[in-house]
């Protein structure tokens, strides 16, 4: 199969790396990847978020199955122009990437599915959400409707900051994101992140993880995309993982396909955990980064059968063959991030690590120039590792971040603590 892959982040490093450990993938495009992905495929220059652009390049290159990374492009319907023009492809239509473009659509979903989650109202203007908030005090979480870059929700501890939120969010600081806000019960307990193959019916969870959003060890400072994540997460136990999948994830299948917008690809539920009960914080439509760096760390050439099946709707025969491991990814980033961060130090000491079924160092924003690699991002490296246990994961994955020559670089180094 001649196979493109869309985006260039760690998450798509690590696609690319399953993917090509599969006999069936002949050729492997990754538009427009970065410096660690053209070391094991081909990378090409592509505008992603233009479906008939994507569409041209797939017939071009006679591809046969596309899997898109990221949620723009997904949000955009080109997932869609490219079944319309008989592509197969992973990912979910536009009308279904609606649970990650609009979180006031997946608390509709919700309700009509029964799925537990935290109560909600929603507003397209500002006095009557502060009455609300007036109403219901602190802690109260205030989210933009919209996709923001992960900027979107505000955890407020006090009224005043979800009150002063809410005029952020009509004021347009986050632009037509914030044109309608959902405003929610706050959650207490555990998060952790379930990820479940969808073939717009059948459906198959394709393992946990949990991350470190926080930029500070001890789960400190400024959110982040990410700043490391592992592999099972040990507080979604067998029972736990079963509820979430049979009420929340199945029902929520079941009504985008009563709805006449079956889900098809990847869906990630962002799961809060208390007293043994899962109730759902968000869905995305995509593979977490850098929660896929693990998941793939741990399945391997089979994720691309799945994908695969998943796509032809054919899930119901796949079975997922685990092995008793771990994984932990360690994200190195530029300094400075998530805040401003200076592009194009030079990174060294890579040429030296093991890369094998153990080891990888999976690239998210880098460039190759004068024969050196460059970091042009603000997470740039993910140091991951697969072990026996977590420890050995962790140990792995921190001996190759040490061995990484990186001045502008910084890590945390307690990532997995929650979980040892
Ligand atoms: P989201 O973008 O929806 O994942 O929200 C970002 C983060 O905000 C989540 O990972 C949670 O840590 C937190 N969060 C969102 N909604 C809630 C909630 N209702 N209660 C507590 N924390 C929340
Ligand atoms: N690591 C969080 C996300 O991908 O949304």
């Amino acid at each position: 199969m001649n196979i493109l892959i869309l985006g260039s982040g760690g998450r798509e490093h690590s696609l690319a790396w399953a993917v090509m450990q599969n006999p069936k993938c002949d050729r492997l495009i990754v538009a427009p990847g970065n410096a660690g992905i053209a070391q094991i495929a081909e990378c090409a220059a592509l505008d992603i978020e233009n479906g008939g652009a994507v569409v041209s390049f797939a017939e071009e290159n006679a591809i046969d199955f596309v899997i898109v990374g990221p949620e723009a492009p997904l949000a955009a319907g080109v997932a869609d122009r490219l079944r319309e023009a008989g592509v197969l492809v992973f990912g979910p239509s536009a009308a279904a990437a609606r649970l990650e473009a609009s979180k006031s659509f997946t608390k509709e979903i919700c309700d009509a599915s029964g799925a537990p989650t935290a109560a909600y109202a929603r507003f397209t203007e500002a006095e009557p959400a502060k009455d609300y908030i007036r109403a219901q005090g602190a802690p109260i979480v205030v989210k933009a409707d919209g996709l923001a870059a992960g900027k979107g929700v505000i955890v407020a501890m006090d009224a005043q900051t979800a009150l002063d939120a809410i005029d952020d969010m009509f004021g347009g600081a986050f632009g037509g994101a914030g044109a309608e806000v959902v405003i929610e019960e706050f959650m207490e307990g555990e998060e952790a992140s379930l990820f479940v193959l969808c073939d717009g019916e059948d459906i198959l969870s394709i393992g946990t993880a949990q991350d470190h959003k926080r930029v500070g060890e001890g789960d400190t400072g400024l959110n982040t995309g990410g700043m490391g994540a592992y592999s099972p997460a040990p507080v979604l136990s067998a029972e736990i993982e079963a509820l979430a999948m049979d009420q929340i994830v199945r029902p929520t299948v079941a009504e985008m396909k009563r709805r006449g917008t079956p889900f098809q690809g990847v869906l990630y539920a962002g799961l809060m955990i208390r007293d043994g009960q899962p109730r759902l914080v968000e869905y995305n439509v995509r593979f977490g980064d850098p929660e896929c760096q693990v998941l793939m760390m741990r399945l391997g050439a089979q994720a691309m059968d799945l994908m695969h099946a998943a796509a032809e709707g054919r899930l119901g025969e796949t079975r997922v063959n685990w092995a008793d491991d771990h994984a932990l990814t360690v994200v190195m980033a530029a300094k400075g991030y998530p805040g401003p961060y200076e592009k194009g130090s030079v990174i060294e000491g890579l040429e030296g690590l093991a890369e094998d079924s153990r080891n990888m160092v999976f690239h998210a924003g880098t460039k190759a120039a004068d024969g050196k690699i460059q970091a042009t991002g603000g997470r740039v490296l993910n140091v991951t590792a697969r072990g026996d246990t977590l420890q050995d994961a962790r140990d792995r994955a921190y001996a190759a971040v040490e061995a990484v020559d990186w001045p502008g670089g910084f890590y945390r180094r307690d990532i997995g603590w929650r979980a040892l």
